[in-house]
């Protein structure tokens, strides 16, 4: 288990199980807000389901497949930020993160994964980030557009959110664009 401190109110700490019932009450005391992107929130009912994503999060950073972190704030968890998984003949991984709706507008998530480009690219030496976020989601396509990200292209019905097809934005991070900016 890891916590990786990113500035004096922030740190981001490996998912874990102890951690799973805080979690589990930031989901549900932000559920409306979280379901509106992400089609996983209605799957979590109780703490067991974030202890046994807990459990497949800490199997993925054991197989060398990235890793999932909990957003700590003032010593408090109010969101989540991860690498799906990596491919390691691409050298390349995309993000996902969400975070609780009275800890947004303060820049928290634009800083993690500031935190996380900078992991990824400098000790994973990784070559790709992607981001695919919905194409209405303002919030989300704000952050890598933030942090100098490429947007390349839309990706037709690709998710169900709602009973609905969504069009996701693929947002690109090459290890050269990197370097040039940071
Ligand atoms: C996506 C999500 C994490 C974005 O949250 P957010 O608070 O807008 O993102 P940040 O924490 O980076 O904060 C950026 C905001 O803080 C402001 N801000 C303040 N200080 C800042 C700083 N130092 N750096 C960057 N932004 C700062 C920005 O102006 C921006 O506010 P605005 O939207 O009013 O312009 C959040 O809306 C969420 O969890 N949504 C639901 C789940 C979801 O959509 N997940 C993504 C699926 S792809």
């Amino acid at each position: 288990m890891f916590e990786y401190k990113v500035n004096n109110d922030i740190s981001l700490r490996l998912s874990n199980v102890q951690d799973a019932e805080e979690v589990f009450k930031v989901i549900d005391s932000s559920r409306d807000h979280l379901k509106k992107w992400l089609s996983w929130v209605n799957l979590v009912k109780n703490s067991k389901d974030c202890r046994y994503s807990a459990y497949k999060a800490m199997h993925q950073y054991a197989s060398n497949n990235g890793f999932q972190c909990n957003v700590i704030y003032k010593g408090k968890i109010i969101g989540r930020l991860g690498m799906h998984n990596i491919d390691w003949t691409d050298k390349s991984t995309s993000l996902g993160y969400w975070l609780a709706e009275n800890y947004q507008g303060r820049g928290i998530m634009t800083t993690c994964c500031k935190t996380f480009l900078n992991i990824i690219f400098k000790e994973l030496q990784l070559n790709v980030v992607y981001v695919y976020v919905a194409e209405e989601n303002k919030k989300s396509r704000a952050i890598p557009e933030r942090l100098k990200f490429e947007q390349k292209g839309i990706n037709k019905n690709v998710q169900m959110l709602s009973g609905k097809k969504i069009d996701y934005v693929r947002y690109v991070m090459t290890r050269e664009r990197y370097f040039q900016y940071y």
